[in-house]
């Protein structure tokens, strides 16, 4: 089984900043590609940022080290080399079709693996639109990526066993993360456990059953959560709680995964949670 060395992950945002950081940290020569400069300039100062705060807490011996081994690029050609590539980009399908079009025909190896970081769009979707379907899964990590062990690997129907033989030695090897199966399924695992919780909890709200603070303190003090159903939907951010939603109802058409309407009104609204200052909580403006 060759070893992973070389990786791409496309998208710098969010998740894809995060992914690189954890790639670069485990001493991986890693590139990441941007839509444009102004993009690639801010994935390389979210970089920075959160490799300076790991050496100040004296997680990793040195921030330049790590960033060393990143380079940020606009240039997709630069992946061709890559052995492993991770998608993070929009949470759109037909943005993401068209990348993985575009890297079947630029990534070089023949053994690479075209990896999806996505939460909601079939793996599938993503494999027949490449010559490679058994080296196209998903491989979905958690936010915040550097601090978050849990990654889910989704096989489509085609991916071969190799693939994801090699996909869980990279995860669970150089990343130091812990890998669980999943099916190719919209919410995977996680989400579609997670996502009716929250959405009973808006419901129990919306109808006046309890305050949000009895709650959330209910699911923290008598059930050990860390912190309780509605403010981690803020934390989540509503409108990405409600598109969650939406893509679990609209695989598998139940009740317990429909937006409650209280959740609708408050995204229409701007109340999205911890990134807005308000959702089911306000907070200071930052
Ligand atoms: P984001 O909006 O923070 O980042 C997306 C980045 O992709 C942006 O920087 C954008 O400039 C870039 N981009 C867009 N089109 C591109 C292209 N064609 N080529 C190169 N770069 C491009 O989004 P976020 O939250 O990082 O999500 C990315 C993916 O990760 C989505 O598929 C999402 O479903 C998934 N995800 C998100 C989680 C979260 O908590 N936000 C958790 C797990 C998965």
């Amino acid at each position: 089984m060759s070893t992973i060395e070389r990786v791409a992950v496309i998208g710098g945002g969010l998740m894809g900043a995060g992914i690189a950081e954890v790639a670069a940290r485990a001493g991986l020569d890693t590139v990441v590609v941007e839509s444009s400069e102004d993009a690639a300039k801010n994935a390389a100062q979210r970089l920075e940022r959160s490799l300076h705060r790991a050496a100040e807490r004296g997680k990793i011996a040195s921030a330049d080290e790590v960033l060393d081994r990143i380079r940020v690029t606009t240039d997709l050609e630069q992946v061709a080399d890559r052995q492993l590539v991770v998608e993070a980009i929009v949470e759109d399908e037909s943005a993401k079709t068209a990348l993985f079009r575009r890297l079947d025909e630029i990534v070089q190896d023949p053994e690479a693996i075209l990896a999806s970081n996505t939460s909601s769009i079939p793996i599938m979707k993503l494999a027949v639109v490449t010559s490679r379907p058994q080296q196209v899964l998903g491989i979905h990590f958690f936010n915040p990526v550097p601090v978050l062990k849990l990654v889910e690997l989704v096989p489509s129907l085609m991916t071969s066993d190799d693939t994801l033989a090699r996909s869980r030695a990279f995860v669970e090897g150089p990343l130091e993360k812990q890998a669980i199966d999943c099916q190719d399924r919209a919410g995977f695992v996680v989400n579609a456990l997670l996502i009716p919780f929250i959405l009973s909890a808006i419901r129990m709200y919306e109808s006046g059953f309890a305050s949000a603070e009895d709650i959330d303190q209910g699911l923290v003090l008598g059930a050990a959560h860390p912190q309780g159903p509605l403010a981690l939907a803020d934390l989540i951010g509503l409108d990405t709680t409600k598109a969650v939603a939406e893509s679990l109802y609209e695989e598998f058409k139940e009740p317990l995964y429909a937006a409650p309407p209280l959740l609708a009104r408050m995204v229409d609204a701007g109340l999205l949670g911890r990134k807005t200052g308000r959702g089911f909580y306000t907070y200071d403006a930052r």
